[in-house]
């Protein structure tokens, strides 16, 4: 089995792409041949400040490696020495539906949100299809937004196997729906667009005081509370072990406990959590160089197989 997914690096990762994506991801591992990557080019569609996306760049790799990505079994690279994708994307594009396009809420949302409307913004989910079908992917591990974007795929992929014959494996999403859309500080989905989130390797004082922050009702501390409804224990269950979980849960019901003694609690079993990945994201930070190496030997191994899918949808296409 195949399984493959991507993260733009656009901004600092944080606890909705660990919990949505890398962890998910990185678990896969063990199932079969993983691909992971960083998906530069689409991130030329929102970042174009080219120091900061050299940096993210950089910054993504590190952090992945830190969590845990495992070199002997996943082939970790950037999008963008992959050149063959983005050849794979006018071809796709050209059983591409506008209408398909037109219906894709992240295209719809980013533009309600002031991002210029743009032929690449708009040729996204192509791009992030022949990310996908490039590499013969059977599982795409990623958060609830970006199933839609996997579906897309799926349309594209069965229109080119109709119309050409088979050339691409048909990939399915693999959506954890526990963890399928994690709540930011303010309670709506976390996200680094909206300002309301928690990084994985962010400054202490910053993340205490951002846990402190954390939107709640105003129970007093003697009422009994309702765990469900809380976004400081929505939180907290992410790290918690299952007597950890129902121990949190007493404490709210039975009332006697504050808010501000969950979001303590909260910052404690999230800092210890990420300890260890801490501790590994410094080792790396000194060896740079092999951080490269992973990168661009990655790279070496995922271009091999999208060379092969690229020239059979030409064959295909007839363009020999
Ligand atoms: P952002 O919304 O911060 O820009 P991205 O769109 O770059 O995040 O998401 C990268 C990956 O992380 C995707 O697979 C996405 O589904 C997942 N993800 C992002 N935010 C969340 C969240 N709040 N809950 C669950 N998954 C998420
Ligand atoms: N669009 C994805 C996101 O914003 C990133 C991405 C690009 C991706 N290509 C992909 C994810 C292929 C999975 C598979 O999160």
């Amino acid at each position: 089995m195949r399984i493959l997914s991507g993260i733009q690096p656009s901004g600092k990762l944080h606890l909705g792409n660990y919990f949505g994506m890398m962890k998910p991801a990185l678990e896969l591992q063990k199932e079969g041949t993983a691909f992971l990557f960083i998906a530069n080019y689409h991130a030329l569609t929102t970042v174009s400040d080219a120091e900061m996306l050299r940096k993210s760049t950089v910054d993504v790799a590190l952090d992945f490696l830190a969590c845990g990505l495992d070199t002997d079994r996943t082939i970790f690279f950037k999008q963008s020495d992959i050149p063959e994708v983005t050849e794979l994307t006018w071809l796709l594009s050209i059983v591409t539906p506008m209408g398909l396009l037109e219906r894709c809420h992240s295209y719809k949302d980013k533009i309600a949100k002031g991002v210029a409307p743009s032929h690449g913004l708009f040729a996204y989910p192509v791009l992030m299809a022949a990310d996908i079908l490039a590499y013969q992917s059977n599982l795409v591990p990623v958060g609830r937004d970006q199933k839609q974007h996997v579906e897309v795929t799926r349309d594209i992929a069965i229109k080119f196997n109709n119309e050409f014959g088979q050339v691409f494996t048909i990939p399915e999403p693999s959506i954890r729906e526990t963890v399928a859309v994690v709540p930011g500080v303010d309670g709506q989905k976390m996200s680094k667009s909206y300002n309301n989130h928690l990084e994985i390797f962010g400054d202490e004082k910053e993340t205490r005081a951002k846990i402190m922050r954390i939107v709640t009702d105003s129970k007093p501390l003697e009422s009994p509370k309702d765990p469900e409804k809380c976004n400081v224990f929505c939180l907290y269950r992410l790290f918690a072990s299952d007597s950890q979980r129902i121990d949190m849960e007493n404490r709210y019901r039975n009332g006697g406990f504050g808010y501000g003694d969950a979001k303590k609690a909260l910052f404690e079993i999230m800092w210890s959590y990420f300890e260890p990945f801490r501790k590994k994201r410094k080792e790396l930070v000194n060896n740079i160089d092999y951080v490269e190496e992973v990168l661009r030997s990655g790279g070496e191994k995922a271009g091999a197989e999208a060379v092969k899918t690229l020239n059979s949808a030409r064959r295909a296409m007839g363009i020999d």
